[in-house]
């Protein structure tokens, strides 16, 4: 019991760090019957889903969850933050940070990352990690607990923004990403990469998942643009990324 604790303590924040690095990551071959999300049935923006419970399970099973060893196989870390273009010079919000998966991996890119939780578990979790990042990376770096319906972000704060894994977990999405909207400077990019609704081997039951018709519908509603679907690259997930135009459209706030 004592030496399960040590690890969370001391080896898993470890790993991350270490994990910053760039490391090739291996291509995983999937059928073609993965790689393309089932149709799905026509809703509404409004639809609500179910809400997952981000809370269940002990945390020490969600950071085993979130850090497992295989997730670089399918995750594909780097390729995805590369979908973010050049970071030098830019500020980044990773929204559902979690463990910081990701977090830590843009750290080294961009002049800043904000690491956004609602679970102070993560929070306390990325902090940990912080004070064991290189000297040079540490004050590029941040967490903030924010509230479920608002990130927290300072006007046009940021970049870009990420959010993997947990759009899902957002409960009146239209009226999040128009609040979001505000804290992203024109041009500023929002990455959102979820699981596809295909009773997958990973990630949620299907009921829990977003459709990614559906997150593009909410993304166009809120006033941003669409630059990039993509549905090939991961085998288990969808990857949109959207615009807030430089000239605002039909945000209305
Ligand atoms: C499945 S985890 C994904 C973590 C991380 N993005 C990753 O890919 O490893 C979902 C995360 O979203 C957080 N979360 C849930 N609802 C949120 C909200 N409304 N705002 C910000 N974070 C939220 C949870 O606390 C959890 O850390």
């Amino acid at each position: 019991m004592r030496y399960h604790y040590l690890f969370f303590l001391f080896v898993l924040p470890l790993v991350i760090v270490s994990a910053c690095r760039e490391e090739p990551v291996a291509r995983q071959e999937a059928p073609d019957s993965l790689l393309q999300e089932a149709p799905a049935p026509a809703t509404k923006v409004s639809d609500p889903i179910p809400l997952p419970k981000t809370g269940a399970g002990s945390f020490e099973n969600l950071v085993a969850d979130f850090e497992s060893k295989d997730r670089g196989i399918w995750q594909k870390p780097n390729m995805v933050i590369s979908l973010l273009g050049d970071l030098e010079g830019k500020t980044v919000a990773d929204i559902g940070a979690g463990t910081g998966y990701f977090t830590f991996r843009m750290v080294p890119k961009a002049k800043k990352v904000i690491g956004i939780d609602i679970d102070q578990r993560f929070i306390d979790f990325m902090d940990s990690v912080k004070v064991r990042l290189d000297e040079r990376y540490r004050d590029r770096f941040e967490t903030r607990l924010a509230k479920a319906d608002d990130p927290l972000l300072s006007a046009e704060e940021v970049d870009a923004v990420v959010l993997v894994n947990t759009y899902g977990y957002i409960g009146n999405r239209v009226q999040y990403l128009k609040t979001l909207w505000k804290g992203i400077s024109p041009g500023g990019r929002v990455l959102i990469i979820d699981f596809k609704k295909n009773n997958l081997p990973i990630g949620p039951p299907d009921q829990f998942k977003v459709a990614l018709s559906q997150v593009e519908r909410e993304l166009l509603t809120s006033g941003f643009s669409i630059d990039k679907i993509d549905q090939d690259a991961l085998d288990y997930q969808y990857i949109i990324l959207a615009k807030k135009p430089l000239k605002p459209q039909k945000n209305t706030n």
